[in-house]
């Protein structure tokens, strides 16, 4: 599976291709109720929609949902979001549920075979919630036999080290008790990467990327 190439995120590390395997190996070919949980402009989202699986999608950012504008470097750059991605790339509404808000306000009535974040906790407005509450509360969306997926950042710069936010290697999966066997847990060690969205220069991030199966 590869990432949807129209996203504003697209050249941004991920490990998208090993959580692609493990899927593929895990769930065969049903059809998967999937929840991107921080999808911004979808470039998760499409890549689960080419292969029939039902999306849903929740971000409490309004641009990168409904479109808008921001700002990157000297520019202003129309951004089109991700419900006018879904009608451009021709997806009929009710393939995907679009949900504009905070992950720790969702209330959810399903429970989703696959459940995958990238990137998504490090951001400040997360640090009013202890990390352990964020994860158990990313935990709670997966269902028995499901799967969970993350990029994350680890520590690189002083001021990550004293935020619990960024896991240093080998911590995350101290969250996970025995409901749960852990299929991928990754120091990726650090990344260069070039201006996007946010970082207006080249940059390094120290990436970690987690599989994990709800097993009972
Ligand atoms: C680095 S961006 C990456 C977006 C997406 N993972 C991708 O690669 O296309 C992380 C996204 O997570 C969203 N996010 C962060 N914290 C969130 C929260 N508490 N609730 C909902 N969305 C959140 C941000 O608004 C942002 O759109």
């Amino acid at each position: 599976m590869q990432v949807y190439q129209k996203s504003l995120w697209k050249e941004t590390f991920t490990s998208f291709s090993k959580f692609g395997e493990i899927i593929k190996g895990e769930c065969f070919d049903r059809n998967l109720n999937v929840l991107i949980v921080g999808c911004s402009d979808g470039k998760y989202v499409f890549p689960f929609l080419e292969q029939g699986h039902q999306v849903t999608a929740i971000d409490n950012d309004p641009v990168s949902l409904y479109g808008g504008e921001m700002k990157f470097k000297t520019d202003i750059i129309k951004i089109d979001g991700l419900v006018k991605n879904l009608i451009l790339e021709g997806y009929a509404e009710s393939a995907c549920t679009v949900i504009q808000c905070d992950l720790m306000d969702f209330e959810y009535t399903n429970q989703y075979d696959v459940v995958l974040t990238s990137c998504s906790w490090h951001y400040s407005k997360n640090f009013k919630y202890p990390i352990k509450q964020i994860i158990n509360k990313i935990k709670n969306f997966v269902c028995r036999d499901g799967l969970f997926f993350a990029d994350y950042m680890m520590p690189i710069k002083e001021k990550h080290f004293v935020l619990e936010h960024y896991i240093p290697p080998n911590k995350l999966r101290n969250f996970f008790g025995q409901q749960w066997k852990i299929i991928l847990d990754l120091d990726l060690g650090v990344i260069e990467e070039e201006p996007h969205i946010g970082k207006e220069e080249w940059h390094t991030h120290h990436y970690g990327a987690f599989a994990s199966k709800k097993i009972f």
